[in-house]
């Protein structure tokens, strides 16, 4: 999608279609030459203010728009980022259902009455470039030509300023996600890990650096518990890094993601049901690739204080063969620690468990956070709604859980004691990468189990195997992968001091 932010002209331009937001109460002010339009429409008893209704007018006169659409909002005092950014989002899809190219949203500063203009800004941005989304699968025909994909906004109010600044932002972060969606969407032969790698290299640039650790490059570095994994596949596995490294930082971040392009469960095969589901298993690695499409496209260049990012997603291909990995096999990781694999299905943390520790020994950083598809039972204990968070830094937890709010992509806190901790040790090994049955708590024994791989860097992972697809469809989200987490790491690394 196209779209841009403006100052409120005095005269409205000649457009297809102007929608604008309507409150409960009072008519919404266009003022100058639509608000005889305003007028008119408000006359009919047509225009709806209930929350996400929409209507649309056909207003004659000189220099009216051929449409004016109105998207109610409800009560003025119940709006927050969440109905703002579904808003926007009602409004694009309005223009979609006209079939209209290109249209004008009006946003009033009374349209974000008690959030901040940047915020507005941000969240109205997103709810139009998210909502204009939807996948395109391969198919034989042609597609159709989609409408509603371009719009310019006009802002009215006095901090047009800050309004633009959180705009360019929202845009940035929301054409992010649409592009992680896109990866995530696409199913398991298309998206294998040398296509991580492919995409990864395409954004390197002025912003950042990209570096593909091979399978080669990785046996020589002993990461045996991530290749460990990759034995199974013919597909061979990538770790991908990616590095934002502006002048003058001093500090560095690591950012890890789960790029599990397909998890068939090994030799612990899964049930056929629902297997298809598990292209979906590299939400966390498609979390991070987006996040570096927005820094690739200058999201953080005007960032007052520099921090080191580095990105790497840890991309492979769980399959059974005779070739892979068996349950009680033991491998080591690159830092000596050594893995009984109980399960193969509890692939995910092998990966990360290298990649984890490579991060902390090679880049050495103040704060490292991993987001994975990691377990079905963060799905029943959370749904899909929101993503489990745990680690080893309560300050660290809390950032993200702050940036998560800020972007209206929950993170519920789960525990991690030392009690998990010890439920993960092996006689046969130092860890074992499942705990026995009757211990339960399955998401925070997957986060037990990584953080032996993090030492005392200041941890955090957030496991999104809910949040990632199979959400309630919400204006900016239709169906399939959700492109979790990009706009929360995004809005995490714009805070870095
Ligand atoms: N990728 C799955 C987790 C998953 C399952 C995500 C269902 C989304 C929906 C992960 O690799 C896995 O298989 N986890 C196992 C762990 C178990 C063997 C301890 C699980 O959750 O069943
Ligand atoms: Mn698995
Ligand atoms: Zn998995």
């Amino acid at each position: 999608m196209k779209i841009q932010n403006k100052t409120f002209p005095t005269k409205i331009p000649r457009s297809d279609l102007v929608v604008a937001f309507a409150y409960d109460g009072a008519a919404p002010d266009l003022g100058g030459s639509l608000s005889d339009a305003v007028k008119d429409a408000k006359a009919t008893g047509d225009l709806s203010t209930g929350t996400r209704k929409t209507s649309t007018f056909y207003p004659s006169g000189r220099g009216a728009p051929k449409r004016l659409g109105f998207v109610g909002m409800g009560d003025r005092k119940k709006i927050d980022t969440e109905s703002l950014r579904r808003g926007a989002a009602v409004a694009q899809g309005l223009a979609e259902a006209r079939s209209v190219a290109s249209f004008h949203l009006v946003v009033d500063e009374k349209d974000h009455k008690g959030i901040d203009a940047e915020i507005a800004g941000r969240v109205v941005a997103e709810g139009l470039v998210l909502g204009s989304y939807t996948y395109q699968p391969p198919q034989k025909d042609k597609p159709k030509p989609r409408f509603g994909q371009k719009c310019e906004v006009l802002y009215r109010g006095k901090k047009a300023a800050a309004f633009k600044r959180g705009f360019g932002i929202g845009t940035k972060g929301a054409n992010a996600t649409n592009f992680a969606r896109d990866v995530e969407n696409r199913p398991g032969n298309i998206v294998t890990p040398t296509y991580f790698a492919k995409e990864s290299r395409k954004l390197a640039g002025p912003h950042v650096k990209v570096k593909i650790l091979g399978e080669a490059e990785m046996k020589k570095l002993g990461m045996m518990s991530f290749l460990g994994v990759s034995r199974g596949s013919a597909e061979p596995a990538k770790l991908c890094i990616l590095d934002h490294n502006p002048k003058g930082a001093k500090k560095t971040v690591c950012i890890v993601g789960k790029g599990l392009t397909f998890d068939t469960g090994g030799i612990s095969i899964k049930p056929s049901a629902k297997m298809d589901e598990m292209r979906y298993d590299m939400c966390g690695g498609g979390a991070v690739l987006g996040l570096f499409h927005a820094i690739a496209n200058g999201a953080l260049a005007g960032s007052p204080d520099k921090v080191r990012i580095v990105g790497m997603i840890a991309a492979a291909e769980n399959m059974p063969d005779g070739l892979a990995q068996k349950p009680g096999d033991v491998v080591r990781a690159c830092d000596g620690t050594t893995i009984e694999v109980l399960n193969t299905d509890a692939e995910g943390r092998l990966v990360l468990a290298d990649a984890l520790a490579y991060a902390k020994k090679v880049y050495k950083p103040v704060k490292m956070v991993d987001l994975a598809t990691l377990t079905g039972a963060v799905v029943v204990a959370l749904g899909h709604e929101m993503a489990g968070i745990m680690g080893t830094d309560e300050g660290l937890r809390d950032e993200l859980v702050a940036a998560g709010k800020a972007t209206d992509e929950p993170l519920w806190p789960l525990p991690l004691w030392e009690v998990h901790r010890d439920q993960t040790r092996s006689k046969f090994a130092d860890v074992a990468n499942i705990n026995s049955p009757g211990h339960g708590a399955g998401s925070t024994n997957g986060g037990a189990f990584l953080s032996f791989f993090v030492g005392d860097t200041p941890w955090v992972h957030m496991d999104i195997a809910g949040a990632a697809w199979g959400g309630m469809p919400k204006d900016y989200y239709k169906s399939g992968a959700s492109g979790t987490a990009v706009r929360t790491l995004l809005e995490w690394c714009r805070s870095l001091r």
